[in-house]
């Protein structure tokens, strides 16, 4: 079966990297994917979101299955693109549909399906440009830090949390104002919670759905999380405070009240739901919804995949996932991410790697990487995941870091604690 893997990251390697082990893999080609995945299939020079000449690569290259990586075409339609098209409405296609997508892409409509089927979630209220006043009045009931977000995709710089009342006030004032653009037509601002965030992820048909190992995710750029946010600088699974009764409250409180929820309004959900969770004296929160896998999650979730992966995506084609069987390995994967000295601000792109010839014992997931000849050169902010098993937190992290250590290219910086804060 020839597959297309549509993304660029560390997220999109994983996948073509856990693919290729398949029986049933075919040809893998990535759109338009990065050095690592050059390793793997075949890079096709094709943007995500251009539909039709996504079209044209699965018709060029007789592909039978495509993985959406990404959120923004899932946002912007491509299920529906290839539903509604006479050709491709026969190839199954990995990734919920617009509407279902609204989980991620509308953060008024992802809270107000929270609050409609009594999920855990901060209290919040939604306010456009004729109810900025309102706006101000409502930031003044809450208590100090402020949860600002606007309601669209904003390529992860649209939530805001803000101690101050006043520069609260002028953010919400700026995004209904255009500093997103679009996606800030409309503003949620919400409670802030205190607790300690964990990521967990299912794959469902729409009828049932397998639970894939949950993941800790490093979001800010510095030691002892401080500084700015980030995509993520590194992920531990499994998450230890995650034990089954935790699990059990995740499952009933959050995973099944948003599948009935979805089921109950009609909406058909076929792909991958992650749920970003706020863990608050043992009670799990949704923080919010996505339509896609995590980045850097992926590069330790789908390591603990041990299951035919294929064989899951066929269960969502198919309808048939209740049948399929997930195993996980019961190691634990780290991954710590080496970025671009200045990410997440401004940072040099071009810059050649050294050193990953010298990698033992690690997966090395390429995030932000393109071929110069024959070698990787740097082209984003993340750069690279390196991925490594052991039986304990501890034997893992000891020898991503070690790899970590052997790889260099000018001003690469990583952070050195990685899972640090969680007790096994
Ligand atoms: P999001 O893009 O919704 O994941 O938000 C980015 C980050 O902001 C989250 O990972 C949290 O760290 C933080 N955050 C968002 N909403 C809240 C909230 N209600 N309370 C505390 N932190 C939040
Ligand atoms: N690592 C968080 C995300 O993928 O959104």
């Amino acid at each position: 079966m020839n597959i297309l893997i549509l993304g660029s990251g560390g997220r999109e390697h994983a996948l073509a990297w856990k693919l290729a082990q398949s029986k049933k893999a075919g040809k893998i080609f990535i759109a338009p994917g990065n050095a690592g995945t050059a390793n793997i299939g075949t890079n096709l020079e094709i943007d995500p979101g251009n539909f039709s000449s996504v079209k044209q690569a699965v018709i060029n290259n007789k592909i039978e299955l495509v993985i959406v990586g990404p959120e923004a075409p899932l946002v912007d339609g491509i299920t529906d693109f290839f539903s509604e098209d006479d050709f491709l409405k026969d190839i199954p296609i990995i990734g919920p549909n617009r509407s279902a997508a609204r989980l991620e892409g509308s953060k008024d409509f992802a809270k107000a399906f929270l609050i409609r089927h009594n999920i855990p979630t901060a209290a919040y209220r939604s306010f456009d440009i004729s109810s900025v006043r309102e706006a101000a009045g409502f930031l003044r009931t809450m208590d100090s830090p402020y949860v600002i977000k606007a309601d669209g995709l904003a390529a992860g710089k649209g939530v805001l949390i803000i101690d101050d009342i006043n520069e609260a006030e002028r953010e919400v004032e700026a995004i209904l104002g255009g500093k997103f653009g679009s996606a800030g037509q409309k503003v949620v601002i919400e409670q802030f919670l205190k607790g300690i965030e964990l990521s967990v992820f299912i794959i469902t048909d729409g009828i049932s759905y397998k639970l894939l190992p949950e993941a800790k995710d490093y979001k800010r750029i510095g030691e002892g999380d401080t500084g700015l946010n980030t995509g993520g600088m590194g992920a531990v699974s499994p998450v230890p405070f995650a034990g089954p009764e935790f699990m059990e409250k995740v499952k009933n409180r959050i995973i099944d009240p948003t599948l009935n929820g979805l089921r109950e309004e009609g909406i058909v959900y076929k792909g991958f739901i992650f749920f970003g969770l706020i863990n608050v004296n043992g009670n799990p929160f949704v923080i919010e919804y996505n339509a896609r896998l995590g980045d850097p999650e992926s590069e330790v979730i789908i390591p603990r995949i041990k299951s035919d992966l294929l064989e899951l995506f066929e269960g969502v084609a198919h309808d048939d996932l209740s049948e399929r069987i997930i195993e996980t390995d019961e190691r634990f994967v780290t991954t710590v991410m080496l970025v671009s000295g200045g990410y997440p601000g401004d940072y040099q792109k071009g810059i050649s790697i050294a050193g990953l010839g010298n990698v033992k014992d690690s997966v090395v997931f390429h995030a932000g990487t393109k071929l110069s000849g024959d070698n990787a050169i740097t082209s984003g902010g993340r750069v690279l995941a390196v991925s490594s098993w052991g039986k304990t937190k501890e034997e893992a992290l000891e020898i991503s870091y070690r790899n970590a250590s052997v790889i260099s290219f000018d001003n690469m910086y990583y952070r050195k604690d990685i899972g640090l804060d969680l007790d096994n």
